[in-house]
């Protein structure tokens, strides 16, 4: 699908985008690509990125890939610094980086549950911290009449009720959400830069409505209005506006993007 903005409304800024090698990462990358930025991919397979940045460049965005995992500190310090070298700058940060399975409670290990606490939530955290100083108001590469830059965080809506067999994906997404409003408060005030989140419903063609959602139900789900499954497309479009001036009052919010799915359950 096309888009309803126009393609210069995030021209000039560097975007670093966390898990962008694919699914909803990949396509914020490339709307942000499509829209004028350039763009920085963080992910943990090498080869993924290099297939994303190959489809990013072909498209005439300017691309770069890092191999990295948020859940390392000190990889998160080398791809920030590598973008920031790379592009001269970093205007925006977007935590798309997240892991996932399904798993009764009673038989995930604490282990698996504390590993997609630090991929979801301790990852989004380490990123930001690491970030700060180039988002920061009149930042390296930042002229001093801009403003502070942006974070975006991909979060979720199954915290707000429960989920069955999420309890670890629940926990670590209520951990961003906090996440988000907390930095929004805290760097907003001190550093102009707005954080702010998205959280979709399902969305099509990702890895996690792969191992989530089984077939039969994303099939029907499809007959209903608005309760059908989301596309990427309908993500990378809240990310332009929130990443652009016409969100520019918006700060500490996590916008949902499910079609209304988490008022209601739909009937299967
Ligand atoms: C039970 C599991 C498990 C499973 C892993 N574990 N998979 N437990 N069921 N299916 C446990 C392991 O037993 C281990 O605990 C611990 O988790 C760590 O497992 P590793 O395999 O060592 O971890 P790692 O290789 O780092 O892989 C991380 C991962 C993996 C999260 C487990 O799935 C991954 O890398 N995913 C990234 C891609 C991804 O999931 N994308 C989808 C995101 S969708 P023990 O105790 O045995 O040591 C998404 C949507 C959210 O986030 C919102 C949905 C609505």
């Amino acid at each position: 699908m096309g888009s309803p903005f126009k393609a210069d409304i995030v021209k000039g800024k560097v975007a670093l985008i966390t898990g962008g090698g694919s699914g909803i990462g990949l396509e914020i990358s490339t709307q942000f690509g499509r829209h004028g930025a350039s763009i920085a991919i963080m992910g943990r397979r090498m080869h993924v990125i290099d297939a994303a940045v190959s489809s990013l460049r072909s498209l005439g965005i300017p691309a770069a890939g890092f191999e990295g995992d948020v859940r390392k500190q000190d990889d998160a310090k080398r791809v920030v610094e590598s973008t920031f070298q790379h592009f001269g700058r970093l205007d925006i940060l977007v935590n798309a980086a997240a892991g996932n399975f399904l798993v009764p409670s009673e038989d995930l290990s604490p282990n698996g549950f504390r590993t997609v606490m630090d991929i979801d939530s301790v990852g989004t955290f380490t990123m930001c911290h690491e970030a700060l100083k180039y988002l920061k108001k009149g930042a390296p590469g930042r002229s001093s009449t801009f403003g502070g830059g942006l974070i975006l965080n991909i979060s979720a809506t199954l915290h707000y009720t429960a989920s069955w067999y999420q309890i670890h994906v629940s926990a670590a997404k209520a951990a961003v959400d906090a996440t988000t409003r907390n930095l929004a408060l805290e760097w907003g005030t001190d550093y102009d830069i707005r954080v702010n989140g998205i959280a979709p419903g399902p969305i099509g063609d990702t890895p996690g409505l792969g191992k989530l959602v089984p077939e039969e139900i994303s099939q029907t789900r499809e007959s209903m209005p608005l309760y059908k499954v989301g596309e990427k497309w309908d993500i990378a479009m809240a990310a332009l506006y929130l990443a652009s001036d016409a969100g520019k009052f918006i700060n500490g919010a996590t916008m949902v993007v499910d079609g209304g799915l988490w008022l209601s359950h739909p009937r299967h």
